[in-house]
């Protein structure tokens, strides 16, 4: 058998970084012979790090994590559109004339577990993004081609919120505001793409804004219930998600550009979610 094509995802840090498991488990659905890894970069070291990836080490391809998104950016010679919208790289391709390929795949991810994996509906929904930074520019072009009756970015310092709206504007009916400025409003999904609930704090928000079956999706995951997620299950929402289903779908999106395959992706979901459920 040939070499395995070699394939990372890099970040810093890394080492609790799922992908590798999620790519090992799609590896072997599909029958790719491929080996993917983690590899803790630090932004200083990023530039050298990946040509020595692709020229010497027989890769093929790299997942980018924070921080190193905006410098896969930066880095990728050619860029998918969705990569131009957010203005960040997860995925990077090496070519056949050696150059890099940059893609984000984050988006799309989040769209596909919402649609797909639990039928909230995106049309006609009154949608709200938690957060004004890098994760909350990566899902708004995808987002908007669901055609929402409208999308408001709520963010605490209100200047990033109304900025990252005058760069989508041309895509719909999109606004920017504080989160003072949401009373007397109702959205049907509220997304967190803040950093907050990892650190056990809540963007400052009240339960007026959830209409009658509202959703809450955390953009993050983890092993226990975010606080988001926590916020969301104690005002009775409907739906209370966090970010797993969008990790792996966006790995799944990764894995096709890689390979032109893409895998089934319910029943790694499935299993990462008993895994959690029984560390
Ligand atoms: P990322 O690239 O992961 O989105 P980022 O660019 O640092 O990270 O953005 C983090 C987001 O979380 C920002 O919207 C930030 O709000 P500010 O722009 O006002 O800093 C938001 N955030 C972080 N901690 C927060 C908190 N305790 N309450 C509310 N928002 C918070």
């Amino acid at each position: 058998m040939n070499n395995p094509d070699q394939y990372a995802v890099f970040g810093h840090p890394v080492n609790h970084s799922k992908s590798p498991r999620i790519h090992q488990l799609f590896a072997q659905q599909t029958e790719q012979n491929l080996v993917y890894k983690a590899q803790d970069v630090p932004a200083k070291s990023f530039n050298h790090t990946i040509d020595t990836f692709f020229t010497q080490g027989g890769g093929k391809g790299i997942n980018c994590t924070v921080p190193l998104k905006e410098l896969a950016y930066q880095r990728a010679d050619s860029l998918s559109k969705r990569a131009q919208f957010s203005k960040a790289v997860n995925t990077l391709v090496l070519q056949e004339d050696g150059t890099l390929y940059g893609d984000n795949t984050d988006g799309i991810g989040l769209v596909t577990d919402l649609s797909d994996n639990h039928s909230i509906p995106l049309q006609n929904s009154r949608v709200l993004i938690l957060g004004a930074g890098g994760a909350s520019r990566g899902i708004i072009e995808p987002l908007m081609k669901k055609s929402p009756a409208c999308l408001v970015i709520a963010n605490r310092t209100v200047e990033k919120a109304i900025t990252l709206r005058n760069e989508f504007s041309q895509l719909g009916d999109i606004s920017g505001c504080g989160y003072d400025q949401l009373k007397g409003k109702e959205f049907d999904l509220i997304l967190n793409a803040t950093s907050a609930s990892l650190t056990g704090k809540m963007p400052n928000i009240t339960k007026s804004i959830l209409a009658k079956n509202a959703c809450c999706y955390d953009l993050a995951y983890s092993n226990q219930q975010t606080t988001f997620v926590k916020w969301g299950v104690a005002n009775g929402t409907q739906k209370n998600l966090d970010g797993l289903g969008m990790l792996v779908e966006q790995a799944a999106e990764s894995f096709y550009i890689w390979r032109g395959v893409r895998p089934e992706t319910s029943a790694v979901i499935e299993l990462l979610n008993s895994e959690r459920n029984n560390p």
